[in-house]
Order: C-alpha cells, then structure tokens, then sequence
C-alpha cells in the first residue's frame, strides 16, 4: 500500500527497474555541473568544496551580533548571515513607535551606517561572503554594507554575497512588506542594474520558498511558487531593458530540508531542472550560469519542538543531511533550542558542529549527486518536478505570479496544505516525537538566551547623537534627491539612496521617504 509523500504523491513500498521505463538519464540528469543541472550546479560539487556553512545569526545590537559572529566564525563557519530585527526589516528607525518592543528581538538592530560599521567591527568585507535576509529595504542594507567595506579600503567589485530582496514571498508569507507590487519589483530591478555595474559578484536575490513551506507548503507547492517568483523577477528585470544573461548568472535561491529526505532530494533536483529549462526555452538564456539554479537550504524550523528539545538535534543532522545530498551551496542547520528562544553560544556552535560532521565524517561529499540513478528518488523526481509544473501552469493561468498573490492563490494554497498537516499532527496520523507519540509525563526545565530590554534604549539614544552630529542639512539634501529618482520610472534610485546613507540618513528616514511617493502595500481579503 503506498504511503503519501509531503506533496500528496504515493511512496510505493518498494521500486524497481520498471518504475524507470523508457527513463532516458542522458535527457533527465545530463553531466554534473551540465545542463539540465538535475545532479548539481558544479562538476565537481563537495568533491572540492564542501558548501558554505552559513548560520543565520542577529540579535540585540551591532556590538551583540559582531560578537556571535566572530563566536561562529572562530568555530568554522564558513559565511556569514545576518538576520535583522522587525523594524529595520519593516522600514522603521528603533525609535520609532511601531518599533517599539521588537527592537533586537528576533536580529539586530540597524539604524544607520553607524550601526553598519559596529556589526562588521574588525571582520574583513573582502574575506567573507555575507547573506543579509532583508526585502523591502534590502537596497538601503547593501548600500551600507557597500560604505563600509569603501571605509575597509575594500573595492565594491571585491564584495560577495546576497540580499534576499525576495519581496513577492512576503506578500505570500512572512509579510516584511512596504511598497506595493509595482514599485517593489521596480526597486528590485534597480538593484540588479546597480550590482550589474557596481557589485557585479553581489547575488542580487535569494528567491525563497523557505518561507511558503514553513507556513505549510508541501515540496511541489515551495518549488512551484518560488520558481513562479523567480520567473516574475526575469520578466521584470527584461521589461527594464537588462538581456537575461546580464543578470541571471546572480540570481540564487532558498529552500526548506524537512525531514522525509527522499522526498527532499527529489524536491531539490527537479527544481534545478525545471529552472534550468525555463530559463534556457522561454528567456532564451546562453550563459550556463544563467541556467543553474544555485540555492541555500535551512533545514525546517517549524519541524523543531519544544518538547525534548534535544530530539531536534536528530531532526536537523537528517534535514542537513537531506540538504546535501540534494546538492545545496550553502546551508543552515538549525539550534536544537530554537523553538523555545535566541540559540545559546552553546547550542548555535552544536548547530555548526552538526555541518561538520556531515561534511569531514561523512562519504557524502566524496562523489557527486549520489542518488542519481535510484529508482525511487529518480522516480520522485520525476513525480514532483510534474506537480510543481501543474502548479506552475496555474499560476500562469492566473497571468503569473503578481496576479496569482493578488487572486490570493498562492496563500490559499498554502493553507489548505497547512490545514491538512495539522490536522494529520492532531489525529496523530503524523507522529511527531515527543508531541503526539513518546511524550515525557514531565518536560526537564531549559534557560534559553534572553535579549535584555535594555538596548531599545540604547539604539533610541545613539539615533538621537547621530541626529544631533550629522550634517542635516545634506540629509535633507539627499532624501530630496531621492524622493525625485523615486518619482522617476527612469531613473536608478540606488545612487541618491547611497549619498543618503552616507550622510546618515537612517533606515525609516529613507524608508519614509519612498513610502511618501510609492505608498505602502495593503492587502487583498480575498483567500
Ligand atoms: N566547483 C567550482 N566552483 C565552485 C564550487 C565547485 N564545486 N563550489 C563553489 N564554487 C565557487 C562558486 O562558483 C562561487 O564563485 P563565484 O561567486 O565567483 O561564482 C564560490 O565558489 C562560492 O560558491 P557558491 O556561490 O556556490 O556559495 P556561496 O555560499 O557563496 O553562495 C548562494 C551560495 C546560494 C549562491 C548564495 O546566494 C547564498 O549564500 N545564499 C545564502 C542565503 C541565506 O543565507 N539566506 C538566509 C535566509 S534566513 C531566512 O530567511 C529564514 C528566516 O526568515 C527564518
């Protein structure tokens, strides 16, 4: 009797040879590192260089998160990520109202170019490759990100990293919005055209399904959705007059590892075949950089629980395991103690331990794509890259993926499958150790790591010096310029942007100011 995958798709007890009939490997996998890119984005995949092991990381001040950062860098990690607190990702200064109570919270705080240069206090900008998860501002995080590697004496040409900048997820899920679809996607091509001149090794977009499938998307609806996301974005970005392969080599990608890995992998090979293929059939893409999609992986955090904490750290060695063995770039294992609080130094460097294991204990990163071949997995890629299509094909009915949020598609979607995993989770049809099968009679107690209420103040009261020191009138100045390239489909609003930042102009000044010429994003009520 099958079982059903995540994705609804039957998992037969047992495959073989006649689960591949007339299963051409040479049209379905092609080489390593050649296109369709089924068995990886490189020829050589971890046979030469493990992934980047990159720990998302942020909390508190500038000064609190250098500090993690340099604990993850003396302990292996290999990149860095930064997560910012609510109101930087939301356009608002830490002393704003709307800010108030999330200031350091869930990341850190940023303000100002001041703020900036703290959290990359004495780590070299030209030696690391950065991943900042920012959307709506991300524009305003890389300029600063850019002014203080200028400061470094580190040439913007020699900055690597990414923004997420991955604004139509988060109309979808998440909801760190501000401007409307239109001048959100028009910002997003200015930054493309921005880093294609100024940052040309900056990944201008993580396009996400991390997100989706953390709200409750199943593989095949994360993949459809993102990879309708990513199909916006070229269309965008060729509207603005940039040819495909002009941008498209920079274009990345984030997925969720859940723990059924079988379906996992599959999940993560068929999205690299069907990018693959639109990017080279409906864009017409000639650069092989244009065609592979390169993608970090989280492993899932709405799969950790607070009961037993310490069972997650079985849960995230198999999802980080899944992840590569699905060829990722770049990877986050999660902290055992994340659905509980901010990970400990303790169970962040577990988190890292984790990736290492994988990568020098393991024969996983001796041979390229070592499920190519299997019945089941080739199977099940077969069967998800089909439901992701049909999904695709929908939302391309729908007039594309702007449409669809609009029409609601996407988040409805989503939340039937959420809907169905709950009440699977609830009849206890879907075990989940420690919660519905195996519980203690009585929880052991944890101290988690508190962010001490104390900094709001401490950010209020640095804005308020650098209010007071900085040259207002070339602020004023400045967010007038920018205002009019706001107001001017013709223009690059990055470059006054830049001159703002640089004068200290803050997060919500910059922010404030395009909001008072694009307005702000507000939902549609149909589900
Ligand atoms: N053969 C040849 N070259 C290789 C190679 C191999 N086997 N392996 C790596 N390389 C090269 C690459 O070509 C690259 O060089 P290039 O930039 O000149 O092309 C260099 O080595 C670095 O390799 P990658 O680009 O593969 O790895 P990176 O780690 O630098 O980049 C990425 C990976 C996916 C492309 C990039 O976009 C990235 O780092 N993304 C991270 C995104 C991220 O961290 N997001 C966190 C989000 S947290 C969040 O949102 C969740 C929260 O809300 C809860």
């Amino acid at each position: 009797m099958a079982r059903a995958s995540e994705s609804g798709l039957p998992i037969e007890p047992v495959y073989g040879p006649s689960d591949l009939d007339g299963w051409d490997p040479q049209q379905k996998l092609g080489e390593p590192g050649g296109y369709p890119f089924t068995r990886g984005v490189y020829p050589t995949m971890y046979t030469g260089r493990p992934w980047t092991m990159r720990q998302y990381a942020g909390f508190g001040t500038a000064t609190e998160s250098n500090a993690r950062y340099q604990q993850l860098i003396a302990n292996g990690t290999t990149g860095l990520s930064v997560a910012f607190d609510l109101p930087t990702q939301m356009g608002h200064d830490s002393d704003a109202p709307l800010a108030s109570g999330e200031v350091g919270k869930v990341g850190v705080a940023i303000d100002s170019v001041d703020d900036m240069r703290v959290l990359f206090d004495g780590i070299p900008l030209d030696k690391v490759s950065t991943s900042m998860t920012i959307n709506a501002p991300a524009a305003l995080l890389l300029l600063m990100y850019q002014l203080v590697g200028e400061e470094q004496g580190v040439a913007a040409d020699r900055l690597t990293g990414t923004i997420q900048n991955d604004v139509l997820k988060e109309y979808i899920a998440r909801g760190t919005y501000i401007f409307p679809p239109k001048p959100s996607l028009r910002l997003i091509a200015d930054i493309f055209k921005y880093c294609r001149a100024e940052i040309p090794k900056w990944n201008t977009i993580s396009i996400s399904g991390y997100h989706m499938a953390e709200a409750g998307a199943s593989p095949a609806q994360e993949i459809a959705f993102t990879l309708a996301d990513g199909i916006e974005y070229v269309r965008t970005a060729v509207a603005a007059g940039m040819d495909v392969d002009d941008f498209a080599p920079r274009l990345s990608f984030f997925f969720v590892a859940r723990t059924t890995i079988l379906e996992e992998v599959a999940k993560f090979r068929a999205a690299r075949r069907i990018w693959a293929r639109v990017m080279k059939e409906e864009f017409g893409a000639e650069n092989p950089k244009s065609l592979m999609l390169r993608f970090h992986t989280q492993t899932a955090g709405v799969q950790l629980t607070a009961q037993q904490p310490e069972v997650n750290l079985v849960r995230v060695a198999v999802q980080g395991l899944g992840a590569v063995l699905g060829g990722t770039q770049s990877l986050h294992t999660n902290s055992f103690d994340e659905a509980i609080a901010l990970p400990t130094d303790k169970s962040a460097r577990l988190a890292l331990r984790t990736q290492q294991v994988l990568a020098y204990e393991t024969d996983v990163t001796a041979t390229v794509d070592p499920f190519a071949g299997s019945y089941v997995v080739e199977r099940m890629t077969d069967d998800v890259e089909a439901a992701a299509l049909a999904l695709m094909e929908r939302v391309e009915d729908l007039g594309g993926a702007v449409s669809a949020i609009e029409h609601g598609f996407q988040k409805s979607e989503i939340e039937r499958s959420a809907y169905r995993i709950a009440q699977e989770t609830d009849s206890g049809e879907r075990v989940v150790v420690g919660v519905n099968r195996y519980q203690l009679d009585e929880e052991e107690p944890y101290e988690p790591l508190r962010v001490d209420p104390a900094i709001e103040a401490q950010q209020a009261e640095r804005l308020a010096r650098l209010r007071a020191e900085r040259d207002q009138k070339a602020v004023d100045t400045a967010l007038a310029a920018l205002k009019e390239a706001a107001a001017d489909d013709t223009s690059n609003v990055l470059y006054p942007m830049k001159d703002a930042l640089r004068a200290r102009a803050t997060v919500g000044e910059v922010c404030d100011a395009l909001r008072g010429v694009w307005g702000t994003y507000v939902p549609s009520d149909t589900f």
